[in-house]
């Protein structure tokens, strides 16, 4: 059984003592699960002392960013080289990055498969505007999305990667409209018939796909009951002590059902 998959996205938000206060408080209130992956994205800034701090059975840490060159001339730019030792995920291609920093669906595909190059897992994140939405071309949005971050991987690394859909309408940034699990289970399916259809089955099965915009405690457990989500990444909600540790809960009290399930099935 695939692991529920929460990552919480911090955005540009808390310095290095706040960040360090945020993880004593989500370690007080979170417990190891053996069915549950809870991943936590600090800025870069704050990602090496809090790697420090944290307790490795229960947190695991994402980079928000990173530049597809190993090294070099790229003033700015933290390499996924520089990241290997530190992460096991980086999250590529979120709308904010794609809207407010021009990123091309070939800089993403770059970063997907530098990502791969340096053993680091992308949690690479898709999904249309409003206008798209309102014009009837969410499948061709994700599907181009998908398809061009995707195509210098193998089958074998598409198995291993996480694919995040966030409607763009629904994150909080931009608008944050409560999306309707219903619908996202429509598009989630659509993402994991591509990965059929390039990848094969078993890419399919393997590769772990979860959702994104305005997730809180109270609404998680609603997207967690889709057949084809493997997990959640809140962005505003995982800055707060109390709704992160619901929107873990919820994750615990779904694979606890499913075991129970399977257990009175057989
Ligand atoms: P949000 O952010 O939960 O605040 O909508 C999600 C994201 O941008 O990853």
């Amino acid at each position: 059984m695939k692991r529920t998959l929460i990552v919480g996205n911090w955005k540009m938000n808390l310095n290095t003592h706040e960040a360090s206060l945020l993880v004593k408080r989500l370690n007080d209130k979170i417990q190891v699960h053996r069915d549950v992956e809870v991943v936590l994205a600090p800025s870069l800034l704050t990602l090496q002392p809090i790697s420090l701090e944290i307790d490795r059975r229960k947190f695991r840490l994402a980079a928000q960013n990173a530049y597809y060159k190993d090294e070099g001339a790229y003033t700015g730019e933290v390499s996924f080289t520089m990241l290997r030792d530190l992460v096991n995920y980086v999250i590529i291609g979120h709308s904010e990055r794609r809207i407010y920093f021009e990123e091309s669906l070939e800089l993403i595909r770059d970063k997907v498969q530098a990502a791969v190059r340096n053993g680091i897992t992308p949690i690479l994140c898709v999904g249309e505007t409003q206008n798209q939405r309102a014009a009837g071309e969410t499948s061709r949005v994700v599907h181009d999305q998908v398809v061009t971050a995707l195509s210098n991987l193998t089958a074998e690394e598409v198995e291993g990667i996480v694919i995040a859909y966030e409607p763009v309408w629904a994150i909080s940034t931009f608008g944050g409209q409560v999306a309707k699990p219903d619908d996202m289970e429509k598009v989630l399916k659509l993402i994991r018939h591509q990965i059929t259809e390039l990848y094969g089955d078993k890419a399919a099965a393997s590769v772990r796909l979860i959702y994104g915009g305005s997730v809180k405690g109270d609404t998680a457990s609603g997207y967690l009951a889709l057949e084809d989500c493997d997990g959640l990444l809140p962005g505003s909600a995982s800055l707060n002590y109390h709704q992160f540790p619901d929107i873990v809960a919820a994750a615990y009290r779904q694979t606890r059902g499913a075991g129970d399930e399977e257990k009175s099935n057989g």
